[in-house]
């Protein structure tokens, strides 16, 4: 068995993960929404401090396990560096207690293994990823073959969500709280821009985006009927933002399998764009199961089998965080 953490950012989780059937025997993930909420975003200080309460506690419900573990997995990057040193410091002190290897793994790897929490691997496969601080475009041709083809050039989809939602006093994390409101909304009210329309690049960019709704949500001078179709017009944009953008991919490069993995992943409005567009193509599109489409180690535990089946070990001295992935 291996025994997953995660820390990048505001979630505290562990997992227990069978080697030989990948079976998922353990998880548990504590969440810190409510104490960021009120400050609208991740306070990372506030956060490293919840994981080291929130770890060992999770970590006394999996001493049971203890004499099985083969290795132990830990989210090293990208992340939060305050909070991703709460992981790993507590991965180095288990394998040096348990005399177990080591695994770092790639938190980014981790939201495409949420794909197959449970499930056999299956490659190729073109990934689309969105959190809450990464949008980009990988094809994946396996564990250790992954290209980068397309990123964003400043904020994230999820972070313009928890932005946006922000501007409107909803707390965090804005994505659910934007995905509902816009439910009673006019997605075709406010006409903001499509980022990138004119240009030929396959990359994206919200930071215009949410400046135009900044105006808007000023413009409505605290009458808040009409943030239902602010909320809605900006839902449309930001998606269709990302379809017109893989349609350019796409011309290129037909999809087959397409996955969406991510935090906003979740989002059902992008989940149906998607579909939409890959009928196109006649490609099939996955997803994660909702649980797993935000942060959680049961992602880390299914990339560290592989990781472990190939041997890939982390040394117990030099492994550091990241806060910037190389992919
Ligand atoms: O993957 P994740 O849990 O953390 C990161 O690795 O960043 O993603 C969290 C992000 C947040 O920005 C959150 O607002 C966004 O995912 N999110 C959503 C939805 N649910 C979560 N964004 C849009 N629509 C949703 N339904
Ligand atoms: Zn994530």
């Amino acid at each position: 068995m291996i025994l997953s953490i995660e820390s990048s950012c505001d979630d505290s989780a562990i997992a227990i993960t069978e080697i030989a059937t990948n079976r998922l025997l353990f998880h548990k993930k504590i969440s810190q929404e409510i104490e960021h909420s009120v400050y609208g975003g991740v306070v990372p200080e506030l956060a490293a401090r919840l994981h080291a309460e929130a770890l060992p506690q999770i970590l006394t419900q999996v001493e049971e396990y203890f004499d099985k573990l083969k290795a132990v997995a830990v989210t090293a990057t990208p992340g939060l560096a305050v909070t991703l040193v709460e992981g790993v410091t507590m991965a180095k002190a288990i394998a040096v207690a348990l005399h177990i290897p080591l695994i770092g793994v790639n938190h980014l790897i981790g939201h495409i293994y949420s794909l197959f929490i449970e499930k056999e691997t299956h490659f190729p496969l073109t990934v689309l990823l969105v959190s809450g601080g990464h949008t980009q475009v990988m094809e994946v041709k396996s564990l250790t073959e992954i290209e980068t083809v397309a990123k964003s050039m400043d904020d994230s989809f999820g972070e313009s969500f928890d932005k946006v939602a922000k501007m409107m006093g909803l707390g965090y994390p804005g994505g659910p709280a934007i995905q509902n409101l816009a439910k009673n909304g006019n997605r075709f009210a406010y006409n903001f821009t499509v980022p990138l329309h004119q240009s030929p690049l396959i990359a994206f960019s919200y930071s215009g985006l949410k400046n135009a709704v900044r105006l808007a949500v000023l413009d409505a001078d605290g009458d808040t009927t009409k943030y239902p179709d602010i909320a809605a017009s900006f839902e449309h944009i930001a998606t269709k933002h990302l379809t017109m953008k893989l349609k350019k991919y796409f011309k290129t490069h037909k999809p087959n399998t397409f996955a969406i993995v991510g935090g906003a992943s979740a989002n059902l409005y992008l989940r149906s764009q998607i579909e939409a567009l890959l009928q196109d193509y006649n490609a099939k599109l996955i997803v994660s199961e909702l649980q797993y489409c935000s942060d959680n180690a049961a992602m880390i535990g299914r990339v560290a089998v592989d990781m472990y089946k190939q041997k890939l070990f982390s040394n117990l001295t030099s492994l550091d965080v990241h806060p910037k992935s190389i992919l």
